[in-house]
């Protein structure tokens, strides 16, 4: 049976939004955040504020005239770009392939999916997962460090904040699709052996924060935005860092 296209006015009925307010967000979203990325690694200083410390710059490495971001930014970009949720968004609402489920789409020409340049590159998710651990390491030391203040613990709202980024980060990246088939995919039986059984715990651990990962990843990409310009306001002078216990 031939896939008929829908009228723009139909309506998904779980929901009541209109049909085209899902992909537009997404376009305007990551749109919005693709060219606020590139201002902030390639035309601004490194974000840092004592004791902040930008996500975009973090671990800070400064190498000459390089800026920082440069050696890390990479990692965080190939790992949402090829994330099988953002794969899901932006073929779904840039290049409406398809729109929607049970939806034709258009002309597909010599597209080759996954199998060819430059898709292809999406099957390197868990590689891009790997790098991606380690600057969430870096993230987590950076935001125990936000509460030192001189050497002193205290609160300030940028630590809350940092504090609040890492711990959706932490959501978004331990959520992957691709940690939970490490964790508990190719076993035949979770119960045969302690490693086993470890792993059936990991795994449906990771499955907690993988029912929602699609809220796992657009509020950590706020997140990751938030932090970022409320850290070059406080170096800008527009802003004081409200503080308590420091
Ligand atoms: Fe989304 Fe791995 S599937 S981060």
């Amino acid at each position: 049976m031939a896939l008929t296209e829908p009228s723009v006015a139909v309506r998904n009925p779980y929901s009541v939004l209109p049909n085209w307010s899902y992909p537009a967000f997404v376009v305007g979203a990551l749109s919005l955040f693709g060219v606020f990325a590139f201002w902030v690694v390639f035309l601004q200083p490194a974000g840092y504020f004592e004791p902040y410390v930008s996500p975009f710059d973090s671990p800070l490495i400064k190498v000459g005239p390089i800026p920082p971001g440069i050696w890390v930014a990479w990692a965080p970009l190939a790992f949402r770009l090829t994330c099988y949720y953002y794969r899901k968004a932006y073929f779904r609402s840039f290049f409406w392939h398809p729109r929607s489920c049970a939806v034709a789409e258009p002309r597909r020409g010599r597209y080759r999916g996954e199998t060819a340049f430059p898709w292809i590159f999406n099957n390197f998710h868990r590689f891009a997962f790997y790098a991606t651990f380690v600057q969430v390491l870096f993230l987590w030391y950076d935001a125990i460090v936000a509460f030192n203040f001189g050497g002193h613990f205290g609160i300030g709202f940028g630590s809350v904040l940092m504090l609040a980024n890492v711990l959706l980060l932490s959501g978004y990246t331990f959520g992957c699709h691709a940690l939970r088939h490490l964790a508990g995919g190719e076993l035949d039986c979770f119960s045969c052996s302690a490693a086993a059984r470890a792993r059936f715990h990991l795994w449906k651990g990771v499955t907690v924060l993988n029912v929602r990962h699609d809220r796992w990843a657009w509020a950590s990409l706020a997140s990751v935005a938030a932090i970022d310009i409320y850290i070059r306001l406080l170096m800008a002078g527009a802003l004081n860092d409200p503080r308590w216990m420091a």
